[in-house]
């Protein structure tokens, strides 16, 4: 007998953690993760600056040709576009502002849309991004929203930041963090919100580890998969 998959979404806005707390929950549950930032990132990255300007018929083909697939499982997913890793290049704050803007655009959202329900219907999946628990999985059955403000989020951003040897300004990153809150929160489609039926956790005081404990709490709850 072939079980449903299991989803479990977490959303929230730029740097509260989602992505390492979604593929620590992933590892500890031996679930596949899957970061739709990442692939909003890559495409934003292939299509480059000013797609969201571009010819509905020019965009829809220009978007076409990139396919993206999950393999693995835990900290051994690996998500591939046209099956080659996504790696760090997707990792700077220009890309981040890149993504944020062909976000608004419906036909891209509605791309990434079905590829991601399409993964979710192959797989049990810990899933992070801005709409999980909204639109792309409304129906999944443990849905978290992460937050925390946006001082904390950008301390977090720059400590990230200065693990890979990159030194930023943290007026910068939380005048940068603003910004993309604004848009992600003020789009006319599937805008950053909780979803009526999400678990809300406000990560501001809590280390990782305090959160991570949380969220598997509320998974067993939920009559999701226990930790190995
Ligand atoms: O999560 P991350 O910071 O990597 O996301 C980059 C941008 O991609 C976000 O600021 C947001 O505009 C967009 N995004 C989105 N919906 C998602 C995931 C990301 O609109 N599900």
């Amino acid at each position: 007998m072939t079980q449903t998959p299991f989803i479990i979404t977490l959303d929230g806005p730029a740097g509260v953690g989602k992505t390492t707390l979604a593929r620590c929950l992933a590892q500890r549950l031996g679930l596949a993760y899957l970061d739709t930032g990442a692939m909003f990132r890559c495409l934003a990255l292939k299509l480059g600056s000013g797609a969201e300007k571009l010819p509905e018929a020019e965009l829809r083909l220009q978007c076409a040709r990139w396919i993206f697939r999950l393999n693995g499982s835990g900290e051994k997913t690996v998500l591939t576009c046209n099956d080659i890793p996504v790696g760090n290049e997707i990792r700077t704050e220009e890309v981040a502002m890149l993504a944020s803007r062909i976000a608004t655009v419906p036909l891209i959202r509605d791309m990434l849309r079905e590829a991601q329900q399409s993964m979710g219907r192959c797989s049990s999946l810990v899933t992070e991004g801005r709409d999980m628990g909204t639109v792309v999985f409304p129906e999944a059955r443990c849905k978290f929203f992460l937050d925390a403000s946006p001082e904390v989020r950008a301390l977090r951003r720059q400590r990230d930041l200065e693990k890979r040897g990159e030194k930023a300004d943290l007026a910068t990153l939380a005048a940068l963090i603003r910004q993309r809150d604004h848009q992600d929160r003020n789009r006319a489609i599937a805008p950053l919100r909780p979803a009526d039926d999400a678990h809300l956790v406000d990560t501001s005081s809590l280390e990782i580890e305090e959160v991570l404990a949380h969220l598997l709490e509320h998974v067993r709850h939920c009559g999701g998969p226990l930790p190995r």
